[in-house]
């Protein structure tokens, strides 16, 4: 497994994979990886001839006062969970090798990053967009992963990719969640054990969102209601929003009569948690 740090090492390796004839796979991730990302590195792996991951912890898409600062950073680890998968190449550069002194240039995919997780975090997807953009040009891969968990951020990805005519295939993968339905996150580590017990009321408030729609609700206001009820009875969350949205743009439906995506942000303590299901309605 190689480890580069530099942009140049990455080109280098990445023209002699090319020339061999071999598909790329990329995961980006910020390291702290956990099964979630395992997730994708495996799929990476089966599916691709060569697996690149990133680690990178960007700084562009933390707001002020984020946690850049107290983000986990556990490269061995991430190292060592990396080489057991069978990754080929590991690019871990430094924010200097990655911005340079000064960036001036930005990706903003418009409408879709405006709310959900756009309106109170106002710089993330600005600065989502634009690392994703440059590792894409730096690794050049032909299928890149990314988790349903961050399903706005996948759906602002599958946009850029789009419009820009990145030369990519976007693939997204599943959920993965812990025993009681807490979808794995780097920020779970925030959680001392009281919140981590009331953390569940995210996926049991997606949970009978989903039945709800599936047993014919259609109104979304009733839905978010439901919802409300649950983590204000389950949690001392502070719910950042809780939206029903169409699946491709992400703007709120005013009826539930096609499949949407029910996603949530909710403040535990010093964590903010997000979550999200799709969910159909029931056939008539
Ligand atoms: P990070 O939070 O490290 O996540 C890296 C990838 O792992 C993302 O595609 C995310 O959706 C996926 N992931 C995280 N938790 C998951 C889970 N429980 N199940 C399945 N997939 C999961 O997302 C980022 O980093 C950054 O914004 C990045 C895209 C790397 C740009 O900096």
């Amino acid at each position: 497994m190689i480890i580069a740090e530099t942009i140049a090492q990455v080109r280098e390796v990445i023209a002699g994979v090319r020339a061999s004839g071999k598909t790329i796979g990329c995961v980006p991730t910020m390291g702290g990886l956990h099964e979630g990302h395992l997730s994708l590195l495996r799929r990476c792996r089966a599916e691709c001839d060569f697996a690149v991951v990133t680690i990178f912890v960007n700084p562009t898409q933390f707001g002020p006062g984020e946690d850049l600062e107290s983000y986990p950073r556990t490269f061995e680890a991430d190292r060592a969970a990396c080489e057991e998968i069978g990754v080929d190449l590991i690019f871990a550069p430094s924010v200097k090798e990655m911005y340079g002194e000064e960036n001036l240039s930005w990706v903003n995919v418009e409408k879709i990053s405006s709310h959900l997780c756009g309106a109170s975090r106002p710089h993330f997807f600005r600065g989502v967009c634009t690392v994703v953009a440059k590792l894409f040009n730096i690794v050049t891969p032909d299928i890149a992963y990314f988790g349903q968990k961050d399903a706005q951020q996948l759906a602002v990805i599958r946009r850029m990719a789009a419009d820009l005519n990145f030369f990519v295939e976007i693939r997204s993968c599943p959920t993965v969640r812990e025993a009681d339905g807490l979808a794995l996150s780097s920020r779970n580590q925030y959680l001392d054990a009281d919140q981590r017990r009331q953390a569940v009321c995210l996926s049991r408030a997606l949970e009978r969102a989903r039945q709800l729609v599936a047993s014919g609700e259609t109104n979304p206001g009733a839905v978010i209601a439901a919802m409300k009820e649950i983590i204000a009875r389950e949690s001392q969350g502070r719910i950042d929003y809780i939206s029903i949205v169409d699946n491709e743009l992400l703007q709120p439906v005013a009826r539930i009569d096609r499949p949407v995506l029910i996603a949530l942000a909710v403040h535990l303590g010093t964590a903010r948690l997000i979550d999200n299901i799709t969910a159909a309605p029931a056939k008539k």
